[in-house]
């Protein structure tokens, strides 16, 4: 494949190839050595319109232990704030040899849209509600590391999935590897097509914890909501918030997650967060092993 836009594009060998890459990266980075030079004389953009901390530096670590070049271009301080279109941004950063586009914005289809005019792989590092391809495969890793096989394993996904595109990449990609994602959210909060996804629905948090292996906190999305969504914090922290009484619910073995950024004391309590049983600091750095795992699959080996 020569982009990774939607996690959906994914058939389960790719999705193996993918996390069975990874696992070799990450036991070479384990033998120390930091740097491959794979894609030497390769150029990777990065192309954000949206802000990012975990996704914009992964993916320039990654590429940079692969020994590519690295363009970083951020939306602010560019022409962009002129009116600048993405079109013209995309061939401007063509024209410098882009091999790879890495984009994150704000609308969704933004990088179905980049690939109609780059030559290079595109790839989506999250666009607006709609999917966040190398989240969900960096999840999926995380979860295989600490679970094994996927198969059949239960998986809650809790919170505000209208918003959240690492629930939808999530969904679609755990479906594939073979596991049970359950989604759990207010009313408000659960998209009206979810009856369409491929998974359960529930909107009692209480009942599906005992039977959950993996609980995956999402990140409450202020900036998108209104209050006809979203009526309270407080609400919205004691019916669907992961504190110490519902951790105690889940299985002994369980291990809870999050995509960060985290609204601690919200939709999870710190205590929770920081535990044994958190993924989230291995999360991050899972990040750029599977990022160092797609940009090899899709640029190694070829010849410009
Ligand atoms: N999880 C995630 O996408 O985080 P950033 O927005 O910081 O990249």
């Amino acid at each position: 494949k020569r982009h990774l836009i939607s996690a959906g594009d994914l058939t389960k060998d790719d999705a193996l190839l993918i996390l069975d890459t990874a696992e070799e990266l990450a036991s070479v980075s384990e033998r120390s050595i930091k740097k491959l030079p794979t894609l030497r004389g390769r150029t990777v953009v990065n192309l954000f319109f949206e802000d990012s901390t975990r996704t914009r530096i992964s993916f320039e670590a990654a590429a940079k232990r692969l020994s590519a070049d690295v363009i970083n271009f951020s939306a602010k301080g560019s022409s962009v704030s002129k009116g600048e279109s993405l079109k013209d941004t995309a061939l401007t950063l063509e024209a410098m040899g882009a091999d790879a586009v890495v984009i994150r914005h704000s609308a969704s289809g933004a990088p179905h849209r980049l690939a109609n005019w780059v030559h290079g792989s595109v790839v989506n590092a999250g666009d607006g509600t709609h999917e966040h391809p190398t989240q969900a495969l960096l999840d999926a890793f995380s979860m295989r590391r600490r679970l094994g096989a996927l198969e059949g394993r239960k998986i809650t996904i809790v919170g505000d999935v209208l918003h959240s595109r690492v629930a939808r990449s999530n969904v679609l990609l755990l479906g594939t590897l073979g596991a049970d994602v359950t989604l759990v959210a207010p009313p408000t909060l659960m998209p009206v097509s979810v009856g369409t996804w491929p998974c359960e629905v529930s909107y009692d948090l209480d009942a599906v914890l005992p039977k959950s292996d993996v609980v995956m906190m999402l990140r409450v999305q202020k900036e998108r909501m209104n209050a006809a969504y979203f009526p309270s914090e407080r609400e919205y922290s004691r019916r669907y918030g992961l504190d110490r009484d519902r951790f105690a619910k889940m299985p002994d073995d369980a291990i809870v997650m999050h995509p960060g950024p985290m609204n601690r004391g919200m939709e999870i309590a710190a205590e929770v967060a920081d535990s044994a049983r958190s993924t989230i600091v291995e999360q991050v750095a899972n990040g750029v092993t599977i990022r160092m795992a797609v940009l090899y699959l899709l640029l190694g080996g070829e010849t410009t």
